[in-house]
Formats: C-alpha cells, sequence, structure tokens
C-alpha cells in the first residue's frame, strides 16, 4: 500500500472484531475505541473514521481536524448530519445495499406470524385443543412500502413473492418503478387509505419527521398493520399509543422508537397488538460491514468517488 490512511474504528461494540478483520486486509493504522474518553484519546490524526454511534460533540476539537471521512457502519445518518458541527468538508458516507435481505425477512416473519396467528395455536397446542380455524393469506392484500432505497426495494420485491399488490410512497420518486402504484410526497393519505401493511423505511430528515400522525393513522383501514423498521421519529408516537389504544390498527411492529432503549414505563410494551423489537431488524454484520467498508478506502486511496455518499441536502 503506498499511502495508509490513520483509520479509528469506533462502536459500543464489536470493535476489536472490526480491527481484527482490517487488520487482515493489511491495514496496519487501525486504532479502536468504544467509548467516548478512548476516543478522545485516540481521535488525534485520525483521518477516516468508521464509526457507530460516535461522540459527535468530540468533532469540533482541533485533534478531529485531521478527519476528512467518516464511515458509518449503518444505513441510517440521521444522527450524523443533524448535527451541525460536522463540518461539510468531512465526507459521510453510509452503508448501502446491505439491509434489504434481513429487514425484508423480519417484516414477513410478522406479518405471516400474525396472519397464521401462531400466538394462537401455541395457547391451543399448550390446553392440547384441536381447534382448526381459517388463517388470513398475504395474497391479494395490499403492501404499501414508505421509501424505495435498497431496503424497500427488497421488501417489495418479497411482497410480490407472496401475490401481494404492492403500492409506494418515496421522495425521490426515482425507484417508482418497482411498484405498482406510486405515490409522491403530497400523496400520502392516498397511499395509506388502501392498504392493509405500511411499511416504512424512510430515512430521518426534515421532511419525514413525525409524517405518520393521527390524521394518517386513522385514514388507514381500521384492520392494517403498521412496521416501523425505519427511525421512530417518523411516527408521533403519542399519536401511535392514542390510535392503537382506541382499537384502530390490527397491530403495530415496531423496531425503531424515539428513544432507545425503549423506557420501561413507555406503554407501547404493553400494549396487547403492538411487537416491540430491540432495533434487530437490519443488524450491521461486521464482515459485511468491513467488505464495503474496505472497498470504499480502495476508491478513497484512488481518489474515485466513494459508495454511499450522504447527501447532506437530503440527509440520506
Ligand atoms: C440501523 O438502524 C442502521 O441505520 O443501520
Amino acid at each position: 500500500m503506498d499511502r495508509e490512511p490513520k483509520i479509528l474504528i469506533y462502536s459500543p461494540n464489536d470493535t476489536q472484531v472490526y480491527a481484527d478483520l482490517l487488520q487482515a486486509k493489511g491495514y496496519t493504522a487501525v486504532g479502536s475505541a468504544s467509548t467516548p474518553e478512548e476516543a478522545a484519546e485516540r481521535l488525534a490524526g485520525t483521518e477516516v473514521l468508521l464509526s457507530w454511534k460516535f461522540p459527535l460533540h468530540l468533532l469540533s476539537r482541533p485533534e478531529a481536524s485531521s478527519v476528512k471521512w467518516i464511515q458509518s457502519m449503518g444505513a441510517g445518518v440521521d444522527d450524523l448530519v443533524s448535527l451541525p458541527h460536522i463540518p461539510e468538508q468531512i465526507v459521510i458516507t453510509r452503508i448501502v445495499d446491505q439491509f434489504g435481505g434481513s429487514i425484508a425477512e423480519y417484516v414477513f416473519a410478522y406479518l405471516l406470524y400474525l396472519n397464521q396467528d401462531i400466538s394462537r395455536i401455541r395457547i391451543a397446542q399448550k390446553e392440547k385443543k384441536w381447534e382448526p380455524f381459517l388463517p388470513g393469506f398475504l395474497a391479494g392484500k395490499t403492501m404499501g412500502v414508505a421509501g424505495l432505497g435498497s431496503i424497500g426495494k427488497e421488501i417489495a420485491k418479497k411482497a410480490r413473492a407472496f401475490d401481494m399488490s404492492v403500492s409506494g410512497l418515496s421522495y425521490s420518486g426515482k425507484q417508482a418503478h418497482l411498484v405498482d402504484q406510486h405515490y409522491g410526497p403530497d400523496e400520502w393519505r392516498a397511499f395509506v387509505q388502501e392498504l392493509d401493511y405500511l411499511v416504512l423505511t424512510l430515512p430521518l430528515t426534515d421532511e419525514t419527521r413525525h409524517v405518520i400522525n393521527r390524521e394518517l393513522l386513522l385514514a388507514m383501514k381500521s384492520t392494517a398493520c403498521l412496521v416501523n423498521v425505519g427511525r421512530g421519529k417518523l411516527v408521533v408516537e403519542e399519536d401511535l399509543i392514542d390510535v392503537l389504544h382506541s382499537g384502530h390498527l390490527q397491530a403495530a411492529v415496531l423496531d425503531v422508537f424515539y428513544e432507545e432503549p425503549l423506557l420501561k414505563e413507555n406503554p407501547l410494551w404493553t400494549l396487547p397488538n403492538v411487537y416491540v423489537t430491540p432495533h434487530i431488524s437490519g443488524p450491521s454484520i461486521p464482515l459485511e460491514v468491513m467488505r464495503f467498508f474496505a472497498d470504499n478506502v480502495k476508491l478513497y486511496l484512488k481518489g474515485e468517488p466513494l459508495r454511499g455518499v450522504v447527501n447532506r441536502n437530503s440527509s440520506y
């Protein structure tokens, strides 16, 4: 290697795994930190940050002046772009094309569970009761995917494999061809009205924050189900809680929340038609993140455009 940038890996966990993977690829100028204190100590001279939940206040310190590029280990970068003090000249990249498969499996696990009423089957089995019933089916139902990036694309593809009708809403309209019916950002109401399932994969931006409010939730069919794998703040959480309390909506499957970990006193934990999961639908798998990052480092060293560059205006 002609030139080796000094790389700092930051993550609350798995830093050693990432460091070993990077060293196995021949990089030696690799540091790692898993607490803000360690990051503060090791930041000086760093050119490239590979990070998850980096303590962003450190970026305004003089030790951070050498940082030129931040590669996030995840898909969503709302935390990074929402902060004004990340200097414009620092390039931010996010992982793209890696989470669609696992997130789609998560979505369909819950959709099939609900339709086949697996919880009922488990209870009946425990009581040794042979009680046939007619389950629900996905075929013929309508799935709405809000956000048609690489994650939404994979969900739409799998919905089709289940013979569902697929609608989509996106802000750019670039991937409108992926769905039977496409809606733009001014058409939320028309979009949600006909859906049996609304799946949110949107990034959190100024435009998408709180788009799902009481009015929109009440415009959905009372039998519809909401799945949020995007970001908690896409939804007005209090409105969702009220609407679910009132018996509108069949279920909400939530992997993301306003505040994570979800506070013990949050009513979402105990609402019977809510499924709470701890932000696990699209895990960052070290080997895959490292494959993406190592390819990007090669491009970086050649001065070529990186993959997954975040546009500071659109925030994704
Ligand atoms: C996880 O939520 C991610 O953005 O990768």
